[in-house]
């Protein structure tokens, strides 16, 4: 682990473009066709959860953004997208940026956030399969993964995901 060199801050205007060159190469192409970019579209990510990580010479090594989203009418944070410079990947970045994440949304008041990702991974964090959570298509059901903020914040809360605006 060498995350004790690696400084997380808020995402400004001018780290923008770099955080999508990032998600460009660590993605696969067409990465905006993936059907959580439908639920981003028209609709702001929360700044104070669009998280850059740099080195100590200010060198992007990950990144992650978060958006709104709606579920059975309450509200929800999707997390992601997050990605970490393959020169970069294994040393802690993606988990630092995850857990600053989630402690950032905690204390704003969010009460769950859900992802499309691997279960093996970010059930490390404490995300686990939300069985009655239906994403846009195509999304494999078994990636569709939440984490409660709050007590039983997931309890009940079933249905589409649909956009924050919808
Ligand atoms: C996934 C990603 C963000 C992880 O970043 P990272 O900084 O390397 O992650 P960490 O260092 O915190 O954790 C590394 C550990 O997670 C494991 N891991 C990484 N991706 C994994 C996955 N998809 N499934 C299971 N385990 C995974 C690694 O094997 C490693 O395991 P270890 O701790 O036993 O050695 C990074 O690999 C990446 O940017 N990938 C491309 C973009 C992507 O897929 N983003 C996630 C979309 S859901």
């Amino acid at each position: 682990m060498r995350t004790q060199e690696i400084v997380v801050t808020e995402e400004t205007l001018d780290d923008w473009w770099e955080v999508e060159m990032l998600y460009d190469l660590c993605f696969a192409p067409g990465r905006s066709a993936l059907s959580s970019y439908r639920l981003r579209e028209d609709v702001r990510p929360i700044a104070a959860l669009c998280l850059v990580a740099r080195d100590h010479d200010g060198v992007l090594a990950g990144a992650v953004r978060n958006w709104p989203v709606k579920v059975g009418g309450k509200q929800a944070l999707l997390l992601g997208p997050i990605a970490v410079h393959p020169t970069r990947q294994g040393e802690g970045i993606a988990a630092l940026l995850m857990l600053d994440c989630i402690g950032r949304a905690a204390a704003l008041g969010w009460e769950r956030i859900m992802l499309v990702g691997d279960a093996p991974y970010y059930g490390r964090f404490g995300f686990f399969r939300l069985r009655d959570v239906k994403m846009p298509p195509p999304t494999n059901p078994k990636r569709v993964l939440g984490l409660e903020l709050v007590d039983d914040a997931w309890d009940g809360v079933t249905g589409s995901v649909l956009r924050a605006i919808d």
